[in-house]
């Protein structure tokens, strides 16, 4: 049965842990939904796959791309995609149209969108009154570098108290599920005791009701990973020797025997 937004909610309600990675092509997406991932998330961390710096270049063309292909390779996984930099900060408008654009275009489910009280919460509310699921994403908001850096969030009083706000907030609007990125692990526990919807970690303790990591981090293909992130095999290596290999044969006409 496919997952839908409904069945994470029914999820933390049963205390059954949520399990979510990113995605960037179909071959990926085929592998982690065969594995078993509940939440699929085409993220704008597509980004570094495509060999940007940063989130922020990344297009909606080019989530939309992608987020097509990830889609093709999926059969029971919720697939939930990132509206990058600047195609929903500036109006409703535009924010309707990019979300829009996403769900009728890529056959994806639902959109996620960084950031909370009180600049998102208002969108959050429209679009999910004109049918849209949306995933929030609170504490280090990685579209928001240049203000933010890529430090731990909500570690004073006062700026916890504020990721605390916007996540009660955004439930209100009527988000299904929520990411809390780089948060203190205590943080983690009063959002996720607090909220009726679950809460999806990421460098936020195991406090949350899911966790997500970015795939080609778990995989070992990125060249560097956060802090938080757990490398569970190194790609890298295996590709290099695998590439070395093919190459030695060729050049000595072992391949093809
Ligand atoms: O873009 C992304 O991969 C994300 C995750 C870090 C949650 O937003």
């Amino acid at each position: 049965m496919p997952v839908t937004t409904q069945q994470l909610i029914q999820w933390k309600q049963q205390g059954r842990t949520i399990v979510a990675l990113t995605a960037w092509d179909c071959a990926i997406a085929q592998i982690l939904d065969s594995a078993g991932v509940d939440l699929i998330l085409v993220g704008d961390s597509l980004a570094v796959v495509l060999g940007y710096e940063t989130t922020l270049p990344i297009t909606l063309e080019e989530m939309i791309h992608h987020a097509k292909a990830v889609r093709r390779g999926v059969k029971r996984a919720l697939v939930v995609v990132d509206l990058p930099f600047l195609t929903y900060q500036e109006s409703l408008p535009q924010a309707m149209h990019s979300a829009g654009r996403v769900l009728k275009e890529t056959g994806a489910q639902a959109v996620k969108l960084e950031g909370g009280y009180p600049a998102m919460v208002e969108t959050v509310h429209r679009l999910v009154q004109a049918g849209i699921p949306v995933m929030g994403h609170v504490g280090l908001t990685p579209q928001s570098i240049h203000q933010l850096g890529l430090r731990q969030q909500g570690k004073n009083q006062e700026a916890g108290e504020r990721i605390f706000q916007e996540a009660i907030a955004l439930e209100q609007a009527g988000v299904f599920s929520l990411v809390l990125e780089h948060i203190p692990a205590n943080l983690a526990l009063q959002i996720t005791e607090k909220l009726r919807i679950p809460t999806i970690g990421i460098g936020a303790s195991a406090n949350c009701d899911g966790q997500v990591l970015v795939t080609s981090d778990v995989l070992g293909l990125s060249e560097k990973q956060p802090p938080f992130a757990k490398v569970y095999t190194n790609l890298r290596e295996h590709i290099t020797k695998a590439v070395e290999m093919y190459s030695e044969e060729v050049k000595d006409r072992r391949f093809p025997s």
